[in-house]
């Protein structure tokens, strides 16, 4: 049985996950959740899983649990960042499912890694600003870093088994989100309910709008070098607007390899919490002959129109802290878009003004903890200045 510590138990990742748990009660203890303000849907998550500790966003919110909890309940509840580090640390936890939003959960992933604990990741911003202190700590903690994107689990799925030195370049898909083929034009005009209109994937607010401005796949490019120790420039993205293959692999002697399914989240979570076994199949069976799946299309991104790609590939490439600064820029404005303070073009607007002025002062070639923070931290106040 495998004891999972859940960061963002309340999100879409964190409820998908946890029905993958209901699936294979055998398989799965619950010993922790986390979540920032969801307390009423956690109260709940509490009652069916009887986790022995939880975490909330602030003392209010875990006051406020306190207060809908019956006086029954046998559980530990903790707050703010120190709440989620101490789920993520416990001893019985085995593996911890990062499905925190944004880079907020890099220092419970780091604590976490620390002590010895596999990482399910889905919570992608981690890795693009931290990435340089994670990946040799996985290596150094020998833990599992298992990956829960759907791309990232395809990539990893196909690699399986494959000689060292034989990945040529990776096809990281992408939907193309509710604007493919929009002119620039066009987004100047976009609002906040169309970019939140995804048209294959059921996601939280910041994941669907990064899809719509394909920051999203600027982030997953840095994600994927860093998880397949490969060069930005060997991974290509192609737009492939049904969502059944969820990436490819090209190898040295011109094989391609992709992995498919209908997309649904519950897949890469169960390989990836499951590894190395498979199990029994909890989604919708694969056909070929379904309407979604015998017509698939394959299309390069227009890299004119959605100029955060070329932006992330810039970032990846540069490396050091120019990454931070990018997904920090954006998680801000993307927040200010989703407050409806914004309109669609400041996010890529405002990333890139952010990376201009970080770079003008100096990227960090081999940044600590620490300067990832500090730059995260600078980074949101040059976006928030910017916009004065
Ligand atoms: N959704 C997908 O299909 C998908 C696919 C691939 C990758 N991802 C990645 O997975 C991550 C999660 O995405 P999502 O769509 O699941 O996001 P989401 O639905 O917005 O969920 C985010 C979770 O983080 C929690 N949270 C917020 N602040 C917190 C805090 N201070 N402490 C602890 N937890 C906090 C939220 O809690 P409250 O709701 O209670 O505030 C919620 O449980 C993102 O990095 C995303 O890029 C998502």
């Amino acid at each position: 049985m495998r004891s999972l510590c859940i960061l963002g138990s309340t999100g879409s990742i964190g409820t998908q996950t946890l029905e993958v748990v209901r699936h294979f009660p055998e398989e799965f203890r619950v010993i922790a959740m986390t979540c920032g303000d969801n307390v009423s849907l956690l109260a709940e998550q509490i009652r069916e899983f009887a986790p022995s500790f939880v975490s909330v966003s602030t003392q209010q919110k875990r006051e406020e649990l306190l207060g809908i909890l019956p006086s029954d309940t046998f559980v530990e509840v903790l707050c703010e960042d120190e709440g989620n580090i101490a789920c993520a640390t416990l001893p019985e936890v085995d593996c911890v499912v990062a499905a925190m939003v944004g880079m907020r959960g890099l220092p419970s992933v780091v604590a976490a890694i620390r002590e010895g604990k596999d990482i399910a990741l889905a919570n992608k911003e981690t890795l693009v600003s931290g990435g340089s202190v994670v990946m040799p700590l996985i290596r150094k903690k020998n833990v599992a870093l298992l990956p829960v994107d759907s791309e990232h689990s395809a990539i990893w799925q196909c690699l399986m088994g494959q000689p060292e030195g034989s990945l040529k370049r990776i096809l990281l898909t992408a939907s193309g989100g509710p604007f493919r083929g929009y002119s620039r034009e066009q987004l100047e005009e976009v609002t906040l309910d169309a970019a939140l209109s995804h048209p294959t994937w059921k996601m939280g607010g910041k994941i669907t709008i990064d899809s719509a401005s394909m920051m999203n796949k600027g982030l997953e490019i840095i994600e994927a070098s860093w998880l397949f120790d490969v060069p930005v420039d060997k991974i290509e993205v192609v737009v492939h607007p049904q969502s059944i293959v969820h990436s490819m692999i090209e190898l040295s002697d011109g094989s391609v390899l992709g992995q498919m399914g209908f997309p649904n989240m519950m897949m890469p979570i169960q390989v990836a919490l499951m590894y190395p076994r498979r199990s029994e199949c909890i989604v919708r069976p694969f056909s070929p002959f379904d309407e979604k799946a015998c017509n698939l299309t394959f299309e390069s991104v227009d890299r004119k129109v959605f100029r955060l790609v070329d932006l992330a590939y810039h970032a990846g490439r540069c490396g050091g802290t120019l990454p931070v600064a990018m997904n920090a820029a954006n998680e801000a404005i993307v927040a200010e878009f989703l407050s409806g303070r914004a309109s669609f073009l400041d996010i890529e607007r405002t990333v890139e003004a952010v990376m201009n002025k970080h770079e003008a002062e100096g990227v960090i070639a081999e940044p600590s903890l620490d300067d990832i923070f500090a730059v995260d931290a600078w980074a949101r106040t040059a976006a928030a200045e910017l916009r004065k």
